[in-house]
């Protein structure tokens, strides 16, 4: 089944909680929570003060994406704060093998994400850690950009390595992902969507859910 995960950084952060009832209505899996540093990013977001007070009005899985530096250093509050997925950037990572076993060591699921720009080979080594792979399809540390096509084919090529280890691993793509191009994703290989402007950005965002789920 192909996993719906929605970023709140297009949300109304002045109405979140009204923004989160209506996807988690609407039916999504979980919620992407995106967290930026303005160091790792040219952005800055939210942190676990914010996502402590999301995880008491929702029973969504929640997903964080950390776009920062040294992420060892708040992996603990992050779980405290109600975190269930918990994904560092390899980029990020002096040494993401050790990032990993801290993660896991909370008793919650940990992912490794990719830049655009980044080779998947940088995932050979770590692969039967993870729970799920992050590909980025858009160049971190903002919402609305332009999903990036070469990515198609990391996706296809991501899935055939996980495959070929016998492995069962969640595939994330994240950026610049819409109605009208979740299909090819999806047939790529990712089986789990995140969707910020096309989600929260909307009009009508349960009738944006539903959309996406008629296409996936
Ligand atoms: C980008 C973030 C994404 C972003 C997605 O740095 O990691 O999660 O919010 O937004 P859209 O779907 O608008 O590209
Ligand atoms: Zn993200």
């Amino acid at each position: 089944m192909v996993k719906l995960s929605p970023s709140i950084l297009s949300a109304n952060f002045a109405n979140l909680k009204e923004d989160i009832e209506k996807v988690e209505k609407a039916g999504v899996d979980m919620l992407h929570i995106d967290v930026m540093d303005g160091q790792f990013v040219p952005n800055i977001s939210i942190g676990p003060v914010v996502l402590k007070s999301v995880s008491k009005i929702t029973n969504l899985v929640l997903d964080v994406h950390l776009m920062i530096e040294e992420p060892d250093r708040y992996i603990k509050e992050f779980v405290d704060a109600g975190a269930h997925i918990i994904t560092v950037h390899m980029e990020a990572c002096t040494h993401i093998h050790r990032t990993i076993q801290l993660i896991k060591s909370y008793g919650v699921k940990a992912g490794v994400s990719l830049n655009p720009g980044t080779p998947l080979n940088e995932l050979e080594y770590i692969l039967d850690h993870v729970d799920m792979v992050l590909l980025m399809s858009v160049n971190p540390g903002f919402g609305g950009q332009k999903f990036i096509p070469i990515v198609k084919d990391k996706i296809i090529k991501l899935k055939k390595m996980i495959g070929d280890k016998g492995l069962n691993i969640d595939i994330e793509v994240d950026g610049g992902i819409k109605v009208d191009n979740v299909k090819e994703v999806v047939e790529a290989g990712a089986n789990v969507i995140v969707a910020g402007s096309a989600i929260f950005g909307a009009h009508n965002i349960e009738e944006a859910v539903m959309d996406f789920r008629k296409n996936i």
